[in-house]
């Protein structure tokens, strides 16, 4: 019998093909699964990563919340329109604090992954508020009502325990002081040293320009943290092990 017709008898019995089916399956998912009880970690350290600080948690919130990722991507593909474009391709590292992570499967706008830094803050208060003013032929919704939402950090610690109950860094003293924090990055004129030592590099400013703190504030904050925290003049990629 040639080797054909031996799976032609397999091919021919459903429980015959469910078995070794089956086994095949068993096998390549063994293979693929136990190394992951072995390693250590599957992502990469890089210096620069931090946990986000409350003011761009909640931010962040209000980006899942408004479901810009609809339309947005966090995640630079390692081909070469994309880096050109967007800049360096996106490390895992970057997203690890990210519960649940951002990249999208879709790009009605442009990646977000690395808009951080790229435009002011004034500028971003300007597009959010009518996108059709700095970009004319924009499609992207107006978000002017955040501007009129104030916000307390009410809840802050409770997000923060949530964010480091799965995995995130937080200490007892980020989440002593979250609510401190919450209101030192927004106001240039506070006192920010414990932000800052507790953070590291963070962005202090007036986001939205108005005196009271609202979701437009801790939007841009989030917004111009993305895919800053990396300084990629020095990073080198680990070679895989
Ligand atoms: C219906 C789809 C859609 C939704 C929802 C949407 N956007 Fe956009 N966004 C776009 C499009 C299209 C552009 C490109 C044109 C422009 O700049 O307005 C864009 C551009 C941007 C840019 C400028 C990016 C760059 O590199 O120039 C930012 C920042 C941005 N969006 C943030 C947001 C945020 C934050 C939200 C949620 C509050 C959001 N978008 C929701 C479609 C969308």
């Amino acid at each position: 019998m040639a080797v054909i017709d031996k799976h032609k008898a397999l091919e021919r019995s459903p429980t015959l093909l469910f078995i070794f089916s089956f086994l095949v399956v068993t096998i390549g998912g063994i293979v693929e699964i136990a190394p992951l009880f072995w390693l250590e970690n599957t992502i990469e350290e890089v210096d620069g990563v931090r946990p986000y600080t409350p003011l761009e948690l909640t931010g962040r919130d209000i980006y899942v919340r408004e479901g810009c990722y609809v339309c947005h991507s966090q995640m630079i593909r390692p081909m070469r329109d994309e880096v050109e474009r967007y800049g360096h391709y996106s490390l895992a590292a970057e997203s690890m604090y990210d519960h649940p992570f951002q990249w999208g499967s879709k790009r009605t706008g442009p990646d977000l992954a690395r808009v951080g830094g790229r435009y002011s803050d004034a500028w971003h208060v300007d597009h959010l508020t009518d996108p059709q003013s700095v970009v004319p032929e924009s499609i992207m919704p107006k978000y002017g009502f955040l501007l009129d939402r104030t916000i307390e950090p009410e809840h802050i610690e409770d997000l923060l325990s949530t964010h480091r109950f799965v995995g995130v860094p937080y200490t007892d003293e980020m989440i002593e002081q979250a609510s401190a924090d919450f209101y030192a990055q927004a106001d240039p004129f506070g006192d920010i040293d414990g932000l800052e030592e507790r953070y590291g590099n963070v962005t202090i400013s007036n986001f939205d320009g108005q005196d009271a703190l609202t979701e437009m504030d801790a939007l841009i904050a989030y917004l111009q943290v993305l895919g800053t925290m990396v300084d990629f003049s020095t990073f080198t990629p680990v070679p895989s092990r």
